[in-house]
């Protein structure tokens, strides 16, 4: 594992699991994480059909500059931010069968930039071609209400 995202896992091994109570909770502990990293890192986003995936997407895009709202890319499978400095990739693999579909798209440009942020919606779909040193986040609604508990996987 680089030492930066171990550095990180041990950081958010402190503060995580937490429990927002609303989008904008949620987009506070993307902006959170995403002022911890440098580019280069993939976060693959756990969590069923409207955990809040795309939601921590949008705050993480907020941390870095990106003032473009960031939707669910669904039907692109892949949308590119730029920013000073790097790009932002924000991959929803939900239509995506396999690693080899995904390959067949070219996802390996996205996960090994060095210049850029990778997130993963979807992430089990490619398990077995995301870098090993990507961050796993778990989003899980708690109930019917608006509140999610974020954790870390892994550890
Ligand atoms: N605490 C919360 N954090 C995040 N989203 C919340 C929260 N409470 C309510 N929501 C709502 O839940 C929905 C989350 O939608 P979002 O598109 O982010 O889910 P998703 O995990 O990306 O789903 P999908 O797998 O379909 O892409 C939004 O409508 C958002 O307003
Ligand atoms: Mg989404």
């Amino acid at each position: 594992m680089a030492d930066q995202v171990r550095d990180l896992a041990a950081l958010l091994t402190q503060r995580l699991p937490v429990i927002t109570d609303s989008p904008e909770g949620t987009e506070a502990v993307a902006v959170a994480i995403a002022r911890q990293l440098t580019p280069g890192c993939v976060i693959a986003l756990h969590g069923t059909l409207g955990a809040g995936k795309t939601v921590f997407a949008h705050g993480f895009a907020r941390a870095l500059g990106i003032v473009e709202p960031v939707s669910s890319p669904t039907f692109t499978l892949v949308q590119e931010y730029p920013f000073p400095g790097g790009v932002l990739y924000h991959l929803d693999l939900y239509r995506i069968d396999n690693s080899d579909a995904a390959l067949a798209f070219g996802v390996d440009e996205f996960l090994y930039d060095p210049r850029g942020y990778a997130l993963v919606e979807w992430p089990e779909r490619i398990m077995d071609i995301l870098p090993p040193n990507t961050l796993h986040l778990l989003l899980r609604p708690l109930g019917r209400s608006s509140q999610r508990e974020i954790s870390l996987l892994g550890q």
